[in-house]
């Protein structure tokens, strides 16, 4: 089963819940994990089951990229606020990082997410 990061900055947390939404059929047939509070807002608002890693600033970034060094997870979508300082950007930079060396897609705002994803169902309909 496809196994899917959804990560959002706060500022970009309506976003990936409007995202999840209108992929809310596609996004049911894979697993979906996410970092705390991304979680809690897609889990509250969207039918979908999500896993909920720690939030952002408590590690929750690590903990995803720790599943992408283990090849378990197949894309990341992480909706990022580009202006706004984040207090634990070194784990941010880190998860970028951790998809760059095991070549795990990624993409880092709204329309590239929706690329990755129409991408990624492309694929698995051939399958
Ligand atoms: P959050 O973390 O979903 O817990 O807010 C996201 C992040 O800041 O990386």
């Amino acid at each position: 089963m496809t196994r899917i990061a959804l990560i959002a900055h706060d500022s970009e947390k309506p976003a990936i819940v409007a995202f999840a939404q209108r992929y809310s059929e596609a996004l049911s047939e894979c697993s979906i994990v996410c970092t705390g509070t991304t979680g809690k807002r897609i889990a509250e608002e969207t039918d979908l089951e999500v896993e909920r890693k720690a939030s952002g600033p408590l590690g929750g970034d690590m903990q995803i990229g720790a599943e992408i060094a283990d090849e378990t997870i197949d894309a990341v979508c992480f909706f990022r606020d580009p202006l706004t300082a984040q207090p634990h950007e070194p784990d941010i930079s880190a998860l970028l990082r951790i998809c760059d060396v095991h070549d795990t897609p990624l993409a880092t705002n709204e329309a590239s997410s929706q690329f990755l994803l129409d991408g990624l169902l492309d694929l698995d309909l051939a399958d």
